[in-house]
């Protein structure tokens, strides 16, 4: 991945200033101590458990058998890193994979379930704690389903991806002699897409997760070793922090000129928003979707306030691709004959980069080569090491999420009083 930086004229003397520098090792000594709780991920790439790879891929060898759909039960953390992944690398060599348990929509629910009542259908349930509410409610719905299709052996048709040795889904699961997979006790949700959270989902789909973990290691390996000035997990990690904290910039978005890099935004917003969004800190964080939002959100970021930061994310080499050919000589694209889709693509993005530029805002562009498994891998590792220095640098735990327990505990309140 290429990383460059527009209209940040401090940042050559900020990525030397030996203050920032003590202060980013502190981060950084801190991160890999063992006072640092919650960071089983940060050397996963090479210590992630081989035996627990090996069954993810025996069982998803079984799936992509005996089953036409996986539905994954999950919520945050623990199926946005594996839906986007499947939406980005789609291809046909695996099984279809869908999720559920995101919201409490019963049209939602019923959708899904009308569209496998002919299908044959295996679950899994993901959740880190084992208590999540929308998770073990459509569990319940699905376990009756289940129970109709299957009868008696309906229980063999369920995964359950939890905690080692904590929890209500563990227990179950050993209660029913259900099979399982784990999320290490030290990794919390928004940082398991690369565990087997992520893991089974990407290899029922088809995607090849020996690549994604190499291209995690890549990552992790340039992070460990890159000298200060050559780390872009710290460079951006810095210079991000440095907008937010000294030039008062409030929101960044993330922009991609690929509708199938959605849900990676959302993974991204997920990723910073619990890590960073407390002690009323933070920087707000909203994914776009170039060039659909330049006819909406994009009159904003051109001239809206300027308190933006843009991180723009683009792939070089796309390979599909279609020319446009035959254009009637009345039409206003005529000048487009013989260009392909990507070509325009392209300058569409050099376009609006351009155009963002000359508003003076602050811009990170993130190059990279092909979307392929080897860079997803490359891409998540990259953004929960940044995301990490940049929480420790702001000064927030960047690994729990206290604000996501209010609505949990009205909510339960409401239900149990009426
Ligand atoms: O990042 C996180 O920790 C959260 O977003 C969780 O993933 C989310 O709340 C779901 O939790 P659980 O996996 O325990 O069901």
């Amino acid at each position: 991945m290429e990383l460059n930086y527009f209209n940040m004229p401090f940042a050559k003397k900020l990525l030397k200033n030996k203050k920032i520098k003590q202060k980013v090792n502190n981060c950084l000594n801190f991160l890999f101590s063992p006072e640092c709780e919650m960071t089983g991920w940060v050397d996963y790439p090479v210590q992630y458990d081989k035996t627990e790879f090996k069954k993810v891929k025996e069982i998803s060898k079984n799936i992509i058998k005996n089953s036409d759909v996986l539905l994954v039960v999950g919520i945050g953390g623990s199926y946005l890193g594996a839906n986007a992944g499947i939406e980005l690398l789609k291809n046909n060599k695996g099984k279809e994979v869908r999720f559920v348990g995101t919201n409490f929509s019963a049209r939602d629910l019923l959708e899904h379930l009308d569209y496998c009542k002919n299908k044959n259908v295996t679950i899994n349930l993901i959740s880190k704690s084992g208590g999540t509410t929308e998770v073990l409610i459509v569990m319940k719905i699905l376990e009756d389903f289940l129970k109709k299709k299957y009868k008696k052996n309906y229980l063999d048709r369920i995964i359950i991806t939890t905690d080692t040795t904590k929890g209500y889904l563990r227990e179950y699961a050993t209660l029913n002699n259900i099979e399982t997979l784990t999320v290490p006790s030290n990794i919390g949700g928004r940082y398991s897409v690369l565990t087997s959270v992520g893991l089974l989902p990407f290899a029922v789909a088809g995607l090849d997760i020996n690549k994604i973990m190499q291209g995690a290691k890549t990552s992790y390996d340039e992070f460990k070793t890159n000298e200060f000035e050559n780390n872009n997990v710290l460079k951006y990690a810095i210079l991000r922090n440095y907008l937010y904290s000294d030039k008062k910039y409030a929101t960044e978005v993330l922009g991609s000129f690929d509708p199938y890099m959605e849900s990676f935004g959302k993974w991204w917003q997920q990723l910073f928003a619990e890590s960073e969004g407390k002690d009323e800190k933070g920087l707000f964080v909203c994914p776009l979707s170039y060039s659909k939002d330049l006819h909406s959100v994009g009159q904003f970021v051109q001239q809206g306030k300027r308190n933006l930061i843009e991180t723009l994310v683009y792939e070089e080499n796309e390979n599909k691709d279609i020319i446009i050919e035959n254009i009637q000589d009345e039409s206003p694209i005529k000048y487009l004959e013989g260009k392909s889709f990507n070509e325009i693509n392209k300058c569409a993005y050099l376009g609006t980069l351009e155009a963002h530029k000359n508003t003076g805002m602050p811009i990170f562009e993130m190059k990279i080569e092909k979307i392929d498994e080897f860079n997803l891998g490359y891409l998540y590792y990259f953004f929960e090491a940044s995301c990490a220095i940049s929480g420790l640098l702001l000064g927030v735990n960047p690994f729990n999420q206290p604000g996501v327990e209010d609505y949990k505990t009205n909510m339960k309140n409401l239900l149990r009083n009426n």
